[in-house]
C-alpha cells in the first residue's frame, strides 16, 4: 500500500471495540502525540460524558464534538486520534477528519461488543432497558459510516499488540 500523506491516524468504531487502548499504545510505538476526543471533551466542560448527556442532552455532546474535529483536531500533526464511537459515524466529521487524518476503522462483532460492553458503565448509550436491542440496531446504522475508513482491521482473535502491528505496518 501506497505511504498515506496525511498526518495523523484517526481510530474510528463503535464503543468498545479497543479504539482508546489501540491508538494510546499505537501512538507510543509510533512516537506520536495521542488525543482521546471523550477526553478532550471532559477537560474542556468540566464534565464527565454521563453528565453532559444528563445535563445537556445527547445533541449538545454532538455539538462538542463536531466543533472539535472542525477546530482544534485540524491542528493535531503526528497525532493518533482515539474518536468516540458516534464521531465515526457522521458524515461531516468524516470529511473533515479525512482531509488531516488516515482512517482506520477497527471492526468488531456483534457478539464481541455486546459482551464488552455489558462489563462498563461509563456510557450513557448503554445504561437503558432494551441495551442489546438498542446497540445492534445502532451498530447496523453506523457501519456504512464505518466502512468509508481508509484502512479497516479486524481485531477478532487478535491481541492489541497485534492490532497496533498491523496499523503501524501499513501506516509506516
Ligand atoms: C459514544 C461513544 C463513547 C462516547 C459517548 C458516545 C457513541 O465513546 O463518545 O459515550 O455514541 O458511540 P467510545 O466509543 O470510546 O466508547
Amino acid at each position: 500500500m501506497e505511504k498515506p500523506q496525511r498526518s495523523n491516524i484517526a481510530l474510528i468504531g463503535f464503543m468498545g471495540v479497543g479504539k482508546t487502548t489501540c491508538g494510546r499504545i499505537l501512538s507510543k510505538r509510533l512516537l506520536w502525540s495521542f488525543l482521546d476526543t471523550d477526553n478532550v471533551i471532559v477537560k474542556q466542560t468540566g464534565l464527565s460524558i454521563p453528565n453532559i448527556f444528563k445535563q445537556f442532552g445527547e445533541s449538545y455532546f454532538r455539538k462538542l464534538e463536531k466543533q472539535l474535529v472542525a477546530e482544534s483536531l485540524a491542528n493535531c500533526k503526528n497525532t493518533v486520534i482515539a474518536t468516540g464511537g458516534g464521531m465515526g459515524a457522521d458524515i461531516e466529521n468524516l470529511t473533515i477528519l479525512r482531509k488531516y487524518s488516515v482512517i482506520v476503522h477497527l471492526v468488531s462483532s456483534e457478539e464481541q461488543i455486546l459482551k464488552h460492553l455489558k462489563k462498563t458503565t461509563n456510557r450513557p448509550l448503554t445504561q437503558r432497558d432494551n441495551t442489546s436491542d438498542f446497540l445492534l440496531e445502532l451498530y447496523k446504522k453506523r457501519l456504512p459510516f464505518y466502512h468509508t475508513a481508509d484502512v479497516e482491521i479486524s481485531t477478532l482473535g487478535r491481541s492489541i499488540n497485534q492490532i497496533v502491528h498491523q496499523i503501524a505496518k501499513i501506516i509506516q
